[in-house]
């Protein structure tokens, strides 16, 4: 009996020996994976830590086991297979190259971008820097804004290079120039590839700098003799492009408009006469024309222009500013890439893609990129990634979808726009002024007005929160640099009336339009009792 007592004793205690220690290993390994994680906790910034975790469990199957030890299987599986689709929507992007049809949420472009940072250097948790730049970062709160991607894009010896210590934000500036080149094809330049598309983190005047600068570093490479130092401008107030010529080190040569009823549209005649000179010709760098501009001067006949260039063998550069967002415009550049000669366009990021100031596109057609090479190869330094990740997070949401849908409600609101505009100037005696060569600003006359009067226009629809109309006065004139202008603002010297523009820009609202037609019928009767 005591025997038998003792072997009972012994086989309950064994077992109870093998519980305690595989208790204990499991304590143990418990106790190992809190350490792992207070170790992930304390080298990787706190904001990142719940994402990484999270990140852990994605596609992983020894994860998923490990979880299915610790909660319901059915449920980790169902839970798992979400974050396939998630996962299965980045393959996606990168193997097809392309925007994602529809938009992504915010948390899939979140995880996206944690876990690109986490390539990065400085995110390794066993990294230790000793170089002079390892990406440290001391406010929390700047981390987390740059979604710790600290490093930059490119490398000195070109913008566009993969940056070795940060092979995460590589990825997002390769995307976001796949991205930006896709939707700049949506919107009709078709021509273009994303070999010949560079971002850059300048905005659209020190873009233009660039071009200019590579167009002359190419051109004294490529010909011996005197320097080109001049530069053709189709006349377009706005100071930007006509400074970064300056600031280039240029000569403007402007070639004024001529007046086709109420529209200003390019003096071809008056380019021709200065490109077909043999003196002349040798010393001009290149043409630069515009798209995008206010009323009532047209977008430029970049197609004629082109041919012209070609035919005098005159480079042109093609200020886009805001034109990305016009199919029509968009059309019209890659009508002039494939029957002229167009060496680049620059486009602005913020104005065509709804993003913050700070980044522009440098493009040309495919198999013409000599320029755009040049740009990124003259870059001196590495890039910020701000305006990159901005333009990629904004077309990762947007999705083609959402990209097109923008497209056409600009179209439709411009319609909108103009019959606002008319309805409203009809009662006070004035008229929208015909433009149909610019399909994104809009002029209306302040013939009534006096004209010491007009600017004063601008400021009562100001202080009725209306902003980025524009009032111009007749025969005002402007000295930029050495250059004067006379009938500034108007792009013309001598155009027969003041007026006042508006835009149907891309990411405008119905709202908007109805708010702007009642502010201006208020500013209208305002004005009135002041003549
Ligand atoms: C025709 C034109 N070019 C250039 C610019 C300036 O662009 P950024 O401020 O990006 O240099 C503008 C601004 O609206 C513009 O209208």
């Amino acid at each position: 009996m005591f025997f038998f007592s003792l072997l009972v004793l012994l086989f309950f205690s064994k077992k109870w020996l093998v519980c305690l220690s595989r208790a204990n290993t499991q304590r143990e390994k418990e106790r190992e994976r809190e350490k792992s994680f207070e170790e992930i906790d304390a080298r990787v910034p706190q904001e990142h830590a719940r994402t990484h975790a999270e990140r852990m469990f994605v596609n992983n199957d020894a994860n998923q086991r490990l979880c299915e030890s610790l909660v319901s299987s059915s449920y980790v599986r169902q839970a798992d297979e979400a974050t396939k689709r998630q996962s299965k929507l980045f393959s996606q992007l990168l193997s097809n190259r392309k925007l994602p049809t529809d938009g992504w949420n915010e948390h899939t472009i979140e995880s996206f971008l944690l876990e690109l940072a986490q390539l990065d250097s400085n995110n390794f948790l066993d990294n230790c820097g000793v170089g002079e730049r390892e990406g440290r970062v001391y406010s929390k709160l700047v981390k987390r804004r740059n979604f710790g991607l600290h490093h930059g894009i490119g490398r000195s010896g070109d913008v566009s290079a993969d940056q070795p210590k940060a092979i995460g934000s590589s990825i997002i500036a390769k995307l976001a120039n796949i991205l930006v080149t896709d939707a700049m094809k949506i919107s009709g330049l078709r021509s273009i590839d994303c070999t010949t598309t560079l971002l850059l983190p300048l905005c659209t005047g020190m873009s233009l700098c660039s071009v200019f600068n590579a167009l002359g570093a190419h051109q004294r490479k490529e010909e011996q003799g005197e320097r080109r130092n001049k530069i053709v401008w189709t006349r377009l107030d706005q100071k930007t492009c006509i400074k970064s010529i300056q600031a280039s080190g240029y000569d403007v040569c402007v070639v004024e408009p001529k007046l086709e009823g109420d529209e200003l549209v390019t003096n071809l005649q008056a380019l021709e006469n200065e490109l077909s000179e043999e003196d002349k010709n040798k010393r001009i760098a290149c043409v630069v024309s515009s798209t995008s501009c206010f009323a009532p001067r047209a977008s430029d006949d970049v197609e004629a222009i082109a041919k012209l260039c070609r035919k005098y063998n005159v480079a042109h550069v093609i200020n886009n500013a805001y034109g990305v967002q016009s199919r029509k415009l968009c059309g019209k550049i890659d009508a002039a890439m494939r029957k002229g000669r167009v060496d680049c366009v620059v486009q602005s990021l913020d104005k065509n893609f709804l993003v913050p100031v700070g980044g522009a596109i440098v493009c040309a057609a495919k198999g013409n990129g000599y320029l755009v090479d040049k740009v990124r190869t003259l870059y001196p330094g590495r890039a910020s990634i701000s305006s990159t990740l901005d333009v990629l997070i904004t077309l990762l949401e947007m999705g083609k979808n959402g990209y097109e849908r923008l497209l056409d409600e600009r179209e439709a609101n411009y319609d909108k726009l103009k019959v606002a505009l008319q309805r409203t100037a009809s009662k006070y005696g004035e008229r929208i002024l015909e433009t149909p060569n610019n399909p994104i600003s809009l002029g209306v006359t302040l013939t009534s007005s006096r004209n010491d009067l007009v600017t004063k226009f601008g400021s009562m629809l100001f202080t009725r929160r209306v902003s980025g109309a524009r009032t111009v006065p007749m025969q005002e004139t402007k000295k930029i640099g050495d250059v004067e202008l006379r009938g500034y603002g108007a792009s013309f010297s001598t155009y027969p009336t003041a007026y006042f523009t508006a835009a149907a820009a891309i990411g405008m609202n119905e709202k908007e339009i109805e708010s702007f037609e009642s502010q201006l019928e208020k500013t209208f009767k305002d004005f009135v009792k002041l003549l």
